[in-house]
């Protein structure tokens, strides 16, 4: 945060659960001094996350690909909307859309994603939610994790923030391999990015 309280007004997309939109909420105040949640937009009518959103008081509003005819117009409509509420910043938590490479050029620099793998492992299309552990698992690694990285026009291609290692146990299933990754590493990470590039933003970087 600047001494005049001047925050990154960021937002943050989702499309299920929302265990990282709720990480990065219970972080403001805390890890997250340097942003502030604005609105949260799913591309899931049904997702759990929009509750989330709404008990914490934050704008959320469902913009769906689907019902609008395509990738493009979706994306139109997502920019007009980033627009009217003066984001500076976007966060894909467990968003499932790709965004496009023209999409992404826009917003260069200013759009995170946290993947659940060490990239370059377990990761790119089609590699996500419960997918990458099973990946992880058939190969036998002994240690996974997560990474948080600038998104560009190649899925999961982006610089690299931040990144933790979470041990593989003997007898994991995929489900629990995510949960401890999530427990261990993706709620600790996203918050500490958001702040992290929220502070390079506030500082002119
Ligand atoms: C997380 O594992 C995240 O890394 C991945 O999708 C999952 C979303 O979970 N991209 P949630 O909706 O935040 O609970």
């Amino acid at each position: 945060m600047l001494k005049d309280g001047r925050k990154i007004r960021s937002a943050v997309l989702v499309s299920g659960g929302g265990t990282n939109l709720q990480a990065l909420l219970d972080a403001r105040g805390g890890v997250i001094q340097s942003a502030e949640i604005a609105l949260v937009v799913s591309n899931n009518p049904k997702a759990y996350a929009l509750e989330r959103a709404k008990a914490a008081g934050v704008p959320a509003l469902t913009l769906s690909a689907r019902e609008m005819g395509g990738r493009e117009a979706f994306e139109a409509e997502l920019q007009k909307t980033l627009e009217q509420n003066e984001i500076q910043l976007i966060v894909l938590a467990g968003f499932l859309t790709i965004l496009s490479p023209a999409f992404t050029q826009r917003w260069d620099h200013r759009i995170l994603n946290i993947h659940p793998a060490l990239i370059p492992a377990f990761c790119g299309k089609g590699c996500y939610g419960l997918r990458v552990h099973e990946a992880a698992l058939a190969r036998g690694v002994k240690l996974t994790g997560a990474t948080v990285h600038y998104v560009n026009g190649i899925p999961d291609g982006g610089e690299i923030l931040l990144q933790k290692a979470v041990e593989v146990l003997p007898g994991d299933s995929p489900e629990t391999l995510q949960r401890r990754v999530m427990e261990q590493a993706e709620w600790l990470l996203l918050p500490q990015a958001v702040e992290l590039v929220s502070q390079k933003i506030l500082s002119g970087a």
